[in-house]
């Protein structure tokens, strides 16, 4: 095949003219003599759709999924002498929610086959001290929402699920984000929807917790007939009133997003059968919030390792690739604080072998070709090396 290139870009989803126009609509609106650019109406009416889209009865939205886990951390009230439970493969603000905040983040292993945080190895892990559980949908994939509605039933300790790969995604056909305590989305650049670049928001179907949440996100502000109260002690986490009237129409199309990274991800596994160095992600298609498409080298039967393939199939083949994640315990920050992987074995190999392909929703089936082969011919090449 022809050498072309297929980088692993910085937008998810899709922006398009009626985004552009979601924000002239209201930048023009703003040019009026009575013009401003307070968040209402579009606050609420994104919140409202979402919340509707997520099957959860409130939604906050804040400027970023870190926040919104921020926020769930402050509103259980988390602190020092805590525990958090959580998966040690992910982004870095997972753990790092708990951490700020004065807890332990203690990491569970996960699945091998889906990559999620395994319930069995969360419940080990409980003491007097948890607080929380704090699972990731990694890439997108729902995890064993049931299994961890036992484990609240059973012991007390809410789930706050770190959704940021996982707005639309569906559990047993049904949304999720009404599941466990709350659930944190992300509208970052990098995901399937994005409110210019940044956002986030908590679904609940708790409204007590909800108000919580709105009250951390806004100064602690209650709004009567006599004006506004401060009631509890908040920030301003919110988002810009441009940026809510984008999540509107990023939201309005993300199933049509889903879609086209769903059947293009279940593309490149077909072509990807049958090469045993290759280990496929499962999962994919309806129901997989489809964020990203995550193989993994076999490292145990090729006899090179993950960076040299990464390199290879970028240097020779051009093909972008990314790393979700290498295990969190590894970051800097986190080994001063005296964090290792122990007891996470399968987290240890996985984050070793994980290579990210560059699957979005304007993938073109050559370009689906195109990554399948230069994969082949990486393995191939550097097998002979
Ligand atoms: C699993 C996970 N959690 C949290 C975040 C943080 O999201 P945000 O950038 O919206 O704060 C990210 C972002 O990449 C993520 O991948």
């Amino acid at each position: 095949m022809k050498i072309r290139s297929v980088p692993f870009i910085a937008m998810g989803g899709l922006y398009e003219q009626d985004d552009l126009e979601a924000v002239t609509r209201v930048t023009t609106a703003a040019m009026q003599e009575s013009g401003n650019f307070f968040p209402l109406p579009e606050e609420n009416d994104f919140q409202n759709a979402l919340a509707r889209h997520e099957g959860a009865k409130k939604a906050i939205a804040v400027n970023a999924c870190g926040t919104a886990l921020d926020c769930c951390m402050m509103a259980l009230g988390i602190g020092a002498g805590d525990e958090v439970i959580t998966t040690p493969m992910t982004f870095v603000c997972t753990a790092g929610t708990a951490i700020a905040q004065g807890a332990r983040a203690v990491f569970a292993d996960i699945d091998p086959v889906t990559l999620n945080l395994d319930p069995a190895q969360v419940r080990a892990k409980i003491t007097p001290r948890t607080k929380a559980i704090l699972p990731v949908h990694f890439g997108g994939l729902p995890c064993d929402l049931d299994a961890f509605d036992r484990i609240t039933e059973e012991t007390g300790v809410p789930v706050i699920y770190d959704a940021a790969h996982a707005v639309g995604a569906r559990y047993k056909g049904q949304p999720i984000g009404g599941r466990g305590k709350a659930s944190c989305h992300s509208f970052q650049s990098n995901k399937n929807m994005t409110c210019l670049g940044e956002g986030g928001a908590v679904t609940t179907d708790d409204e007590a917790f909800a108000e919580q949440v709105r009250q951390l996100k806004t100064f602690g502000y209650v709004y009567g007939s006599s004006g506004v109260r401060v009631v509890s002690i908040g920030f301003n986490y919110r988002m810009t009133k441009a940026q809510y009237a984008v999540g509107l129409t990023q939201l309005a199309k993300i199933d049509r997003v889903i879609q086209a990274r769903q059947e293009r991800m279940v593309r490149l596994n077909e072509l990807l059968v049958g090469v045993e160095e290759v280990l496929l992600p499962v999962g994919h298609g309806p129901g997989h919030g489809s964020h990203l498409h995550v193989i993994r080298l076999d490292t145990d039967r090729v006899g090179f390792s993950t960076p040299a393939f990464v390199a290879h199939l970028k240097d020779k083949y051009q093909v972008g690739t990314a790393k979700h994640y290498p295990a969190v315990w590894g970051w800097e920050a986190l080994q001063k604080l005296g964090y290792t992987g122990e007891g996470c074995p399968v987290a240890a190999k996985v984050c070793e072998q994980v290579v990210s392909t560059p699957v979005f929703p304007r993938t073109t089936e050559e370009d689906l070709q195109y990554i399948a082969w230069a994969i082949k011919q990486t393995i191939v090449e550097l097998k002979k090396q």
